[in-house]
Protein backbone atom coordinates (compact mmCIF):
# COMPACT_ATOMS: atom_id res chain seq x y z
CA UNK A 1 0.00 0.00 0.00
CA UNK A 2 1.63 3.58 -0.34
CA UNK A 3 2.45 5.98 1.74
CA UNK A 4 -0.43 8.03 3.09
CA UNK A 5 0.24 11.22 4.81
CA UNK A 6 -1.48 13.08 7.48
CA UNK A 7 -3.13 16.13 6.67
CA UNK A 8 -1.40 18.38 8.99
CA UNK A 9 -2.92 21.39 8.07
CA UNK A 10 -6.47 20.08 9.43
CA UNK A 11 -4.12 18.57 12.29
CA UNK A 12 -2.95 22.02 13.42
CA UNK A 13 -6.23 24.15 12.29
CA UNK A 14 -8.66 22.00 14.78
CA UNK A 15 -6.10 21.94 17.75
CA UNK A 16 -6.29 26.00 17.20
CA UNK A 17 -9.62 25.32 17.50
CA UNK A 18 -9.29 23.17 20.46
CA UNK A 19 -7.16 24.97 22.37
CA UNK A 20 -8.56 28.62 21.82
CA UNK A 21 -12.11 26.84 23.34
CA UNK A 22 -10.36 25.18 25.88
CA UNK A 23 -8.46 28.27 27.25
CA UNK A 24 -11.67 29.67 27.96
CA UNK A 25 -13.71 26.76 29.25
CA UNK A 26 -11.03 24.92 31.77
CA UNK A 27 -10.90 28.10 34.12
CA UNK A 28 -14.92 28.69 33.72
CA UNK A 29 -15.60 24.96 34.87
CA UNK A 30 -12.51 24.84 37.32
CA UNK A 31 -11.65 21.14 38.76
CA UNK A 32 -14.52 18.37 39.49
CA UNK A 33 -16.08 15.67 37.19
CA UNK A 34 -18.04 17.19 34.29
CA UNK A 35 -20.15 14.62 32.47
CA UNK A 36 -22.21 16.40 29.59
CA UNK A 37 -23.32 19.75 28.51
CA UNK A 38 -26.93 21.33 29.05
CA UNK A 39 -27.49 24.64 28.58
CA UNK A 40 -24.15 24.75 27.63
CA UNK A 41 -22.82 24.22 30.44
CA UNK A 42 -20.75 21.04 31.66
CA UNK A 43 -22.51 19.15 34.62
CA UNK A 44 -22.32 16.17 35.93
CA UNK A 45 -25.34 14.31 37.34
CA UNK A 46 -23.27 11.30 38.35
CA UNK A 47 -21.76 9.97 41.86
CA UNK A 48 -17.68 10.75 43.00
CA UNK A 49 -17.20 6.87 42.03
CA UNK A 50 -18.47 7.06 38.77
CA UNK A 51 -16.32 5.55 35.15
CA UNK A 52 -15.99 9.03 33.93
CA UNK A 53 -14.75 10.64 36.94
CA UNK A 54 -11.31 10.98 35.54
CA UNK A 55 -11.66 12.47 31.87
CA UNK A 56 -11.55 16.23 33.11
CA UNK A 57 -8.23 15.67 34.58
CA UNK A 58 -7.45 12.95 31.87
CA UNK A 59 -8.14 16.63 29.57
CA UNK A 60 -5.98 18.29 31.51
CA UNK A 61 -3.13 16.89 31.63
CA UNK A 62 -3.09 16.66 27.48
CA UNK A 63 -3.48 20.09 27.71
CA UNK A 64 -0.57 20.94 30.25
CA UNK A 65 1.54 18.36 27.91
CA UNK A 66 0.64 20.35 25.02
CA UNK A 67 0.98 23.53 25.51
CA UNK A 68 2.63 23.76 29.13
CA UNK A 69 0.37 26.24 30.81
CA UNK A 70 0.09 26.24 34.60
CA UNK A 71 -3.73 26.66 34.29
CA UNK A 72 -4.27 22.65 33.06
CA UNK A 73 -2.28 21.18 35.62
CA UNK A 74 -3.83 22.92 38.81
CA UNK A 75 -7.30 22.02 37.60
CA UNK A 76 -6.18 18.17 36.97
CA UNK A 77 -4.26 18.44 40.59
CA UNK A 78 -7.35 19.45 42.25
CA UNK A 79 -9.51 17.08 40.31
CA UNK A 80 -6.99 13.94 41.48
CA UNK A 81 -7.40 15.20 45.21
CA UNK A 82 -10.97 15.45 44.39
CA UNK A 83 -11.30 11.63 43.74
CA UNK A 84 -9.59 10.53 47.34
CA UNK A 85 -12.99 10.31 48.75
CA UNK A 86 -14.30 7.87 45.99
CA UNK A 87 -11.10 6.08 46.67
CA UNK A 88 -11.93 5.42 50.11
CA UNK A 89 -15.92 3.99 49.24
CA UNK A 90 -15.09 0.45 48.72
CA UNK A 91 -18.27 -0.25 48.02
CA UNK A 92 -18.69 2.11 45.08
CA UNK A 93 -15.71 1.07 43.19
CA UNK A 94 -15.59 -1.55 40.48
CA UNK A 95 -12.96 -2.30 37.61
CA UNK A 96 -13.30 1.43 36.11
CA UNK A 97 -10.53 2.40 38.84
CA UNK A 98 -8.23 2.18 35.35
CA UNK A 99 -10.32 4.73 33.28
CA UNK A 100 -10.37 7.30 36.46
CA UNK A 101 -7.03 6.77 37.97
CA UNK A 102 -4.58 6.12 34.93
CA UNK A 103 -6.04 9.74 33.79
CA UNK A 104 -5.61 11.50 36.88
CA UNK A 105 -2.82 10.44 39.43
CA UNK A 106 -1.32 8.02 36.57
CA UNK A 107 -0.86 11.00 34.24
CA UNK A 108 0.25 13.19 37.09
CA UNK A 109 2.71 10.69 37.96
CA UNK A 110 3.98 10.18 34.39
CA UNK A 111 4.58 14.27 33.67
CA UNK A 112 5.29 15.25 36.52
CA UNK A 113 6.91 12.48 38.58
CA UNK A 114 4.55 13.26 42.03
CA UNK A 115 4.96 10.53 44.48
CA UNK A 116 1.41 10.71 46.25
CA UNK A 117 -0.26 10.21 42.83
CA UNK A 118 2.56 7.18 42.27
CA UNK A 119 0.57 5.62 45.31
CA UNK A 120 -2.99 6.56 44.47
CA UNK A 121 -2.28 4.80 41.17
CA UNK A 122 -0.63 1.61 42.98
CA UNK A 123 -3.43 1.47 45.81
CA UNK A 124 -6.46 1.13 43.14
CA UNK A 125 -4.19 -0.97 40.81
CA UNK A 126 -4.06 -3.62 43.70
CA UNK A 127 -7.53 -3.17 44.40
CA UNK A 128 -8.08 -3.52 40.67
CA UNK A 129 -6.05 -7.16 40.74
CA UNK A 130 -7.90 -7.83 43.78
CA UNK A 131 -11.28 -8.13 41.00
CA UNK A 132 -9.24 -11.22 39.24
CA UNK A 133 -11.40 -14.24 39.39
CA UNK A 134 -8.17 -16.45 39.08
CA UNK A 135 -10.61 -20.07 38.61
CA UNK A 136 -12.40 -18.38 35.19
CA UNK A 137 -9.45 -15.98 34.73
CA UNK A 138 -11.48 -13.00 34.31
CA UNK A 139 -11.31 -9.35 36.18
CA UNK A 140 -15.16 -8.62 37.39
CA UNK A 141 -16.65 -5.70 36.13
CA UNK A 142 -18.99 -4.58 38.42
CA UNK A 143 -20.63 -5.29 42.18
CA UNK A 144 -23.93 -6.53 43.30
CA UNK A 145 -24.84 -9.76 42.33
CA UNK A 146 -22.79 -10.17 39.07
CA UNK A 147 -20.36 -11.84 40.14
CA UNK A 148 -19.33 -13.77 37.46
CA UNK A 149 -19.64 -10.51 34.79
CA UNK A 150 -16.96 -9.29 32.96
CA UNK A 151 -16.92 -6.27 30.13
CA UNK A 152 -14.90 -5.75 27.11
CA UNK A 153 -14.68 -1.96 28.29
CA UNK A 154 -12.58 -3.22 30.86
CA UNK A 155 -9.78 -3.89 27.86
CA UNK A 156 -8.71 -0.22 28.71
CA UNK A 157 -8.67 -0.76 32.17
CA UNK A 158 -5.74 -3.22 32.47
CA UNK A 159 -3.31 -1.10 31.10
CA UNK A 160 -3.28 0.30 34.85
CA UNK A 161 -1.85 -3.38 35.84
CA UNK A 162 0.81 -2.96 33.44
CA UNK A 163 1.64 0.41 34.79
CA UNK A 164 2.23 -1.42 38.36
CA UNK A 165 4.25 -3.94 36.94
CA UNK A 166 6.60 -1.72 35.22
CA UNK A 167 6.55 0.63 38.45
CA UNK A 168 6.82 -2.12 41.53
CA UNK A 169 9.06 -4.37 39.12
CA UNK A 170 6.29 -7.30 40.53
CA UNK A 171 5.19 -9.57 37.88
CA UNK A 172 1.56 -10.21 39.38
CA UNK A 173 -0.15 -7.38 37.96
CA UNK A 174 0.70 -8.08 34.06
CA UNK A 175 -0.13 -11.58 34.57
CA UNK A 176 -3.34 -10.80 36.10
CA UNK A 177 -3.86 -8.16 33.23
CA UNK A 178 -2.59 -10.56 30.42
CA UNK A 179 -4.70 -13.85 31.63
CA UNK A 180 -8.04 -11.25 31.61
CA UNK A 181 -6.87 -10.43 27.79
CA UNK A 182 -6.93 -13.77 26.88
CA UNK A 183 -9.92 -14.42 28.14
CA UNK A 184 -11.21 -11.71 26.27
CA UNK A 185 -9.28 -13.12 23.47
CA UNK A 186 -11.63 -16.45 23.76
CA UNK A 187 -14.75 -15.06 24.93
CA UNK A 188 -15.21 -11.75 24.04
CA UNK A 189 -14.05 -11.51 20.15
CA UNK A 190 -16.14 -13.22 17.71
CA UNK A 191 -14.73 -15.04 14.41
CA UNK A 192 -15.84 -12.23 12.03
CA UNK A 193 -14.58 -9.34 14.70
CA UNK A 194 -17.24 -8.49 16.18
CA UNK A 195 -17.19 -8.58 20.06
CA UNK A 196 -19.59 -9.17 22.79
CA UNK A 197 -20.06 -6.81 25.55
CA UNK A 198 -20.87 -8.40 28.51
CA UNK A 199 -20.11 -12.21 28.83
CA UNK A 200 -21.36 -13.58 31.93
CA UNK A 201 -19.40 -16.50 33.34
CA UNK A 202 -19.70 -19.16 35.57
CA UNK A 203 -17.48 -17.74 38.61
CA UNK A 204 -16.37 -21.48 39.71
CA UNK A 205 -15.67 -23.26 36.25
CA UNK A 206 -15.45 -19.92 34.04
CA UNK A 207 -17.97 -21.83 31.94
CA UNK A 208 -19.86 -18.79 29.34
CA UNK A 209 -23.38 -18.85 30.77
CA UNK A 210 -24.62 -15.96 28.74
CA UNK A 211 -23.81 -12.89 26.93
CA UNK A 212 -25.86 -10.08 27.10
CA UNK A 213 -26.49 -7.49 24.88
CA UNK A 214 -25.43 -4.75 27.36
CA UNK A 215 -25.33 -1.09 26.28
CA UNK A 216 -25.97 -2.36 21.68
CA UNK A 217 -29.35 -3.49 20.15
CA UNK A 218 -28.98 -6.87 21.41
CA UNK A 219 -26.84 -10.30 22.72
CA UNK A 220 -24.95 -10.69 19.36
CA UNK A 221 -25.24 -7.45 17.56
CA UNK A 222 -22.06 -5.12 17.57
CA UNK A 223 -22.46 -2.02 19.95
CA UNK A 224 -20.17 -0.09 18.60
CA UNK A 225 -17.93 1.38 21.58
CA UNK A 226 -17.76 -1.79 22.95
CA UNK A 227 -16.09 -2.11 19.52
CA UNK A 228 -13.46 0.82 20.04
CA UNK A 229 -12.69 -0.27 23.56
CA UNK A 230 -11.30 -3.72 21.76
CA UNK A 231 -9.65 -2.02 19.21
CA UNK A 232 -7.44 0.27 21.66
CA UNK A 233 -7.97 -1.94 24.17
CA UNK A 234 -6.12 -4.90 22.40
CA UNK A 235 -3.35 -3.07 21.02
CA UNK A 236 -2.40 -1.30 24.74
CA UNK A 237 -1.47 -5.22 25.54
CA UNK A 238 0.10 -5.24 22.56
CA UNK A 239 2.21 -2.70 23.75
CA UNK A 240 2.41 -3.57 27.23
CA UNK A 241 3.50 -7.07 26.53
CA UNK A 242 4.79 -7.47 22.75
CA UNK A 243 2.47 -10.68 22.38
CA UNK A 244 1.05 -11.05 18.87
CA UNK A 245 -1.95 -12.75 19.52
CA UNK A 246 -2.73 -9.16 20.80
CA UNK A 247 -1.78 -7.48 17.78
CA UNK A 248 -3.75 -9.82 15.38
CA UNK A 249 -6.73 -9.81 17.44
CA UNK A 250 -6.55 -5.82 17.27
CA UNK A 251 -6.11 -5.39 13.68
CA UNK A 252 -9.08 -8.18 13.57
CA UNK A 253 -11.58 -5.76 15.25
CA UNK A 254 -10.02 -3.00 13.80
CA UNK A 255 -11.04 -4.68 10.50
CA UNK A 256 -14.90 -4.77 11.50
CA UNK A 257 -15.27 -1.25 12.73
CA UNK A 258 -13.68 0.31 9.51
CA UNK A 259 -15.64 -1.71 7.38
CA UNK A 260 -18.65 -0.98 8.86
CA UNK A 261 -18.24 2.93 8.52
CA UNK A 262 -20.09 4.69 6.53
CA UNK A 263 -19.16 7.60 4.42
CA UNK A 264 -19.48 10.06 7.18
CA UNK A 265 -16.92 8.65 9.14
CA UNK A 266 -18.76 8.83 12.10
CA UNK A 267 -19.97 5.51 13.45
CA UNK A 268 -23.53 3.84 14.06
CA UNK A 269 -23.68 3.12 18.09
CA UNK A 270 -24.44 -0.68 16.96
CA UNK A 271 -23.40 -1.88 13.41
CA UNK A 272 -25.88 -4.79 13.68
CA UNK A 273 -28.98 -2.64 14.29
CA UNK A 274 -32.17 -2.43 12.35
CA UNK A 275 -31.30 -1.36 8.96
CA UNK A 276 -32.71 2.28 8.81
CA UNK A 277 -32.03 3.36 12.03
CA UNK A 278 -29.68 6.27 12.27
CA UNK A 279 -28.28 6.47 15.50
CA UNK A 280 -24.31 7.20 15.76
CA UNK A 281 -21.99 7.38 18.70
CA UNK A 282 -19.05 10.18 18.02
CA UNK A 283 -17.28 9.16 20.75
CA UNK A 284 -17.08 5.34 20.06
CA UNK A 285 -14.97 6.97 16.73
CA UNK A 286 -12.69 9.33 19.13
CA UNK A 287 -11.45 5.92 20.66
CA UNK A 288 -11.14 3.75 17.82
CA UNK A 289 -9.50 6.80 16.03
CA UNK A 290 -6.98 6.96 18.75
CA UNK A 291 -6.45 2.82 19.01
CA UNK A 292 -5.99 3.52 15.10
CA UNK A 293 -3.45 5.56 15.58
CA UNK A 294 -1.18 3.33 17.85
CA UNK A 295 -1.93 0.86 15.79
CA UNK A 296 -0.45 2.18 12.74
CA UNK A 297 2.81 2.83 15.15
CA UNK A 298 2.52 -1.53 16.40
CA UNK A 299 2.06 -2.41 12.53
CA UNK A 300 4.78 -2.71 9.85
CA UNK A 301 5.36 -0.16 7.22
CA UNK A 302 3.24 -1.07 4.64
CA UNK A 303 0.46 -1.60 6.67
CA UNK A 304 0.44 2.11 8.45
CA UNK A 305 -1.61 3.43 6.04
CA UNK A 306 -5.03 1.03 6.64
CA UNK A 307 -5.26 2.11 10.57
CA UNK A 308 -4.08 6.01 9.70
CA UNK A 309 -6.20 7.10 6.73
CA UNK A 310 -9.63 5.02 8.52
CA UNK A 311 -8.25 7.19 11.81
CA UNK A 312 -7.96 10.72 9.46
CA UNK A 313 -11.57 9.43 8.18
CA UNK A 314 -13.41 9.08 11.47
CA UNK A 315 -11.48 12.45 12.61
CA UNK A 316 -12.68 14.38 10.25
CA UNK A 317 -15.78 12.96 10.06
CA UNK A 318 -16.03 13.97 13.55
CA UNK A 319 -14.71 17.10 13.13
CA UNK A 320 -17.50 18.03 10.00
CA UNK A 321 -20.77 16.49 11.47
CA UNK A 322 -20.42 16.60 15.79
CA UNK A 323 -17.60 19.63 16.47
CA UNK A 324 -19.08 22.46 18.01
CA UNK A 325 -15.93 25.11 18.60
CA UNK A 326 -18.30 27.64 19.68
CA UNK A 327 -16.59 29.08 23.11
CA UNK A 328 -19.99 30.29 24.71
CA UNK A 329 -20.80 26.69 24.59
CA UNK A 330 -18.81 24.32 26.97
CA UNK A 331 -18.40 20.55 25.09
CA UNK A 332 -17.23 19.97 21.66
CA UNK A 333 -18.01 16.40 20.36
CA UNK A 334 -21.55 16.22 19.80
CA UNK A 335 -23.67 12.97 18.96
CA UNK A 336 -22.18 10.61 21.70
CA UNK A 337 -24.33 7.95 22.77
CA UNK A 338 -24.42 6.31 26.02
CA UNK A 339 -26.57 2.98 24.97
CA UNK A 340 -28.90 1.77 22.26
CA UNK A 341 -31.91 2.18 24.16
CA UNK A 342 -30.73 4.82 26.60
CA UNK A 343 -33.39 7.12 27.53
CA UNK A 344 -31.88 10.97 27.60
CA UNK A 345 -28.37 9.81 26.40
CA UNK A 346 -28.87 10.02 22.39
CA UNK A 347 -26.84 12.47 20.67
CA UNK A 348 -25.20 14.03 23.06
CA UNK A 349 -22.08 15.20 24.20
CA UNK A 350 -20.29 13.46 26.52
CA UNK A 351 -17.21 13.79 28.40
CA UNK A 352 -14.96 11.17 26.84
CA UNK A 353 -16.04 12.30 23.52
CA UNK A 354 -13.78 15.31 24.21
CA UNK A 355 -11.66 13.46 25.74
CA UNK A 356 -10.51 10.68 22.75
CA UNK A 357 -10.97 13.63 20.21
CA UNK A 358 -8.27 15.93 22.32
CA UNK A 359 -5.92 12.97 22.55
CA UNK A 360 -6.39 12.05 19.08
CA UNK A 361 -5.40 15.31 18.06
CA UNK A 362 -2.52 15.40 20.61
CA UNK A 363 -1.22 12.35 18.90
CA UNK A 364 -1.20 13.50 15.87
CA UNK A 365 0.76 16.81 16.90
CA UNK A 366 3.33 14.06 17.84
CA UNK A 367 2.40 13.72 21.82
CA UNK A 368 3.80 10.56 22.65
CA UNK A 369 3.50 9.89 25.81
CA UNK A 370 0.60 7.14 26.32
CA UNK A 371 -1.51 7.73 29.18
CA UNK A 372 -2.66 4.13 28.84
N1 LIG B 1 -17.78 1.88 30.03
C1 LIG B 1 -19.11 2.19 29.76
C2 LIG B 1 -19.34 2.80 28.43
O1 LIG B 1 -18.53 2.70 27.53
O2 LIG B 1 -20.41 3.38 28.29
Amino acid sequence: MANYEVDMNWVNETWEKVSKKMAKVAPEVGAGFPYTTKDGKYVNEHNASWWTNGFWAGMMWLMYKQTGDETYRKIAEKSEEMLDDPMQDFNGLHHDVGFMWLLSAVANYRLTGNELSKTRGMHVATLLAGRFNPQAKFIRAWNGDKIGWAIIDCMMNIPLLYWASDESGDPRFRQVAMMHADTAMRAFVRPDGSCNHIVSFDPETGDILETPGGQGYESGSSWSRGQSWAVYGFTLSYLHTGKQEYLDTAKKVAHYFITNLDETGVPAVDFRSPAGDDMKDSTAGCITACGLIELSKAVPEHEKAIYLRAAMKILQGIDKHCCNYDENEQSIVQKGTEAYFSENGIHIPIIYGDYYFIEALSKLKGNDVLFW
